[in-house]
């Protein structure tokens, strides 16, 4: 029974990430273009009745997942790989989600920026570059090992991972803008250093 929920919340949950995880590859083409997607996309999941249904998918697939990791039994190394990524994933939605809610709560508009914000400003990013680029290894890394143990194909499976790998690494690119760093409104700095200790930044006041 616990496996039935976990595969059927985990299979309403990749239809969501799947466009969610394109809409943060648009980063790539720069914040408007990532903004415009996701304005398109909200029409859809934001919608109640759907933005219901994704939050109780999250409840499910994390407590069923945490509850099938107390499983006893000799696991191989593709079940722990299964096993690890997964409660990565259940820690990550938790903490993923509550921060867009609380963001919303505080009426900030939780998009583009809400993300670049923990990826752009030093000393944040060195939390928030790990923390969504293993989010997105985790997704890939959960998926490859389940398709592993229904299929026994390691072709497809490795197929997977590496894409995912690099479907999330372009991810990190396009946030910081290669690196470039990118600027962020002074709405969701402020949220980040409410968040993180940050390193103030000096201000120059022109001279006379
Ligand atoms: C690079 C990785 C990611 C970034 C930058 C990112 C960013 C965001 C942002 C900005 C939002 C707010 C969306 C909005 O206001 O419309 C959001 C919402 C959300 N994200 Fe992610 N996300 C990432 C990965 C993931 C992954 C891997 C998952 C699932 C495993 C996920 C699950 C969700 C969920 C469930 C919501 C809430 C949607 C809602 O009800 O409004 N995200 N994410």
């Amino acid at each position: 029974m616990v496996n039935r929920i976990h595969y059927f919340s985990g299979l309403i949950l990749s239809v969501f990430i799947a466009f969610h995880l394109a809409n943060q590859l648009f980063s790539l083409f720069g914040a408007e273009a990532h903004i415009e997607l996701m304005t398109l996309l909200r029409t859809v999941y934001r919608h109640i009745v759907v933005e219901t249904v994704l939050l109780f998918a999250v409840a499910f697939q994390v407590a069923t997942g945490i509850r099938l990791s107390f499983k006893k039994g000799k696991k191989s190394i593709v079940e722990r790989v299964q096993l690890y990524s997964g409660l990565y994933l259940s820690l990550f939605l938790i903490v993923h989600v509550t921060a867009v809610m609380y963001g919303r709560q505080l009426q900030l508009d939780t998009n583009f920026y809400f993300a670049a914000a923990g990826m752009n400003i030093y000393p944040a990013t060195f939390i928030f570059i790990p923390y969504y680029f293993f989010a997105v290894v985790a997704v890939t890394l959960h998926l490859a090992s389940l398709h592993y143990l229904k299929t026994k194909s390691a072709k497809v499976s490795y197929s997977i991972a590496i894409i995912g790998i690099t479907v999330s690494i372009l991810m990190i690119t396009g946030y910081t803008d290669a690196f470039n760093w990118r600027t962020i409104p002074v709405e969701y700095e402020n949220f980040i250093k409410g968040v993180l200790p940050t390193k103030p930044r000096v201000h120059f006041l022109p001279g006379p």
